[in-house]
């Protein structure tokens, strides 16, 4: 499709018209191009109002509500602030690769790859330790939710989900910590710059990106090195080359695997294709980052690559604001698992691998 089609023309489940872009120069256009919105408001008007607790965020907005709402997060998840993190993301590694010493076997994504990412963000906003687990469920149900029909219990978890952010909003806003969360209901209670929706989709917002996705660059690096052991070889015997692997895995192997919706804002000719007001454009980021115009040898899983401008983190206004928080993460969690488990191994054929439903994330369910 990339060398023949490379905006493919789809018609959605839903009957909306759009395109499906896969080339790497094309992906990076998209991403920058302001002429696409991603604000659903004007494309879903009123009919939104039942979701939009979920998505008033900066993900689904436009300048300038996209500037005020990323700014407002932003302060916790700058580079300085994350690399301050960077003692308390190996404490709590190390926590998680004890538990798992003397055992036979494990599954890595339950045992390691989901927690370390999911105290982290947890840590990082102030959500009680022992709700842990509730959270992990809700963020799930709601990732899952987007790949296909809303069921019933999908609805019931973000009930459940909307019912507890707001009594633990209620806790915060009479005990006030330094945490993330009660920098953002302040903002709110100050009046006109964070509205009450706001601050449910931009909270909701970084609990399922901070979920939903590490978790896989975890789980999907050390899967990409059992399966090469000359790479693994290598990163042993140099592993200062732990954070190449890491962008090489986000990359070959990238967590997230299309760009979230946007919209063509006016009609417009682009690369060739005469676009629709309204049509709906789709990025194969994992395509993008397969395009053999921008790398050589793409298939290859590749950790001395020299250069690799991947587009696993998007670009543009809406590049991914996390970045730092989970390329630290995943040096830290690489770095650590190979130096205490040098010789484990895959206990299952590749192919018996499950890979997560849905078309956002790309991940394996369990990794023995
Ligand atoms: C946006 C990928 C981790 C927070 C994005 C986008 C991508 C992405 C591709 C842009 C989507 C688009 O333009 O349609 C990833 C990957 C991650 C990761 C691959 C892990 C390896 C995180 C983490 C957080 C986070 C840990 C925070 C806790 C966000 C936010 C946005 C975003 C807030 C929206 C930014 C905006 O609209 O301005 N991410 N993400 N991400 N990500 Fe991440």
């Amino acid at each position: 499709m990339r060398e023949e089609d490379p905006i493919h023309a789809v018609r959605f489940p839903d009957g909306q018209n759009g395109w499906m872009v896969t080339r790497y120069e094309d992906a990076e256009k998209v991403l920058k191009d302001p002429r696409f919105t991603k604000d659903l408001s004007k494309i879903y008007g009123g009919s939104m109002d039942q979701m939009s607790v979920f998505t008033q965020n900066m993900l689904f907005s436009d300048p300038p509500d996209h500037k005020r709402l990323r700014g407002l997060a932003q302060k916790a998840f700058t580079p300085k602030m994350i690399a301050g993190m960077r003692d308390r993301i190996q404490e709590i590694t190390d926590e998680l690769l004890t538990a798992m010493e003397g055992r036979d076997q494990v599954d890595l994504i339950d045992e390691f790859a989901f927690p370390l990412p999911i105290i982290v963000i947890c840590e990082i906003l102030g959500v009680p330790s022992a709700d842990r687990d509730k959270f992990r469920l809700w963020s799930n149900s709601m990732i899952e939710g987007t790949s296909g029909e809303l069921g019933a219990t999908v609805y019931q978890h973000m009930n459940d989900f909307v019912q507890y952010l707001g009594q633990w909003f209620a806790t915060v806003r009479e005990q006030p910590g330094d945490d993330l969360i009660s920098s953002l209901i302040q903002a709110e209670e100050e009046g006109d710059y964070l509205s009450e929706r706001e601050l449910y989709g931009v909270i909701t917002l970084l609990i399922i990106a901070g979920h939903e996705t590490t978790v896989n660059l975890i789980g999907n690096t050390v899967l990409s090195l059992l399966e090469n052991p000359k790479q693994r070889k290598i990163l042993a015997q140099q592993p200062e080359l732990v954070n190449q692997t890491i962008e090489e895995s986000l990359r070959f192997n990238g967590p997230v695997e299309f760009s979230t919706s946007r919209w063509a804002g006016e009609s417009f000719e682009f690369q060739g294709i005469e676009l629709k007001k309204d049509d709906l454009v789709v990025v194969s980021l994992n395509s993008a980052n397969h395009d053999r115009d921008q790398f050589a040898e793409p298939e290859l899983f590749d950790i001395q690559r020299e250069k690799s401008p991947h587009l696993a983190f998007g670009k543009g206004i809406h590049m991914c604001l996390g970045a730092p928080l989970a390329r630290l993460e995943g040096e830290i969690a690489i770095a650590s698992l190979l130096d205490r488990f040098p010789e484990m191994v895959l206990a299952v054929k590749s192919h018996e691998l499950e890979w997560r439903p849905g078309m956002i994330v790309r991940g394996v369910k369990e990794l023995p």
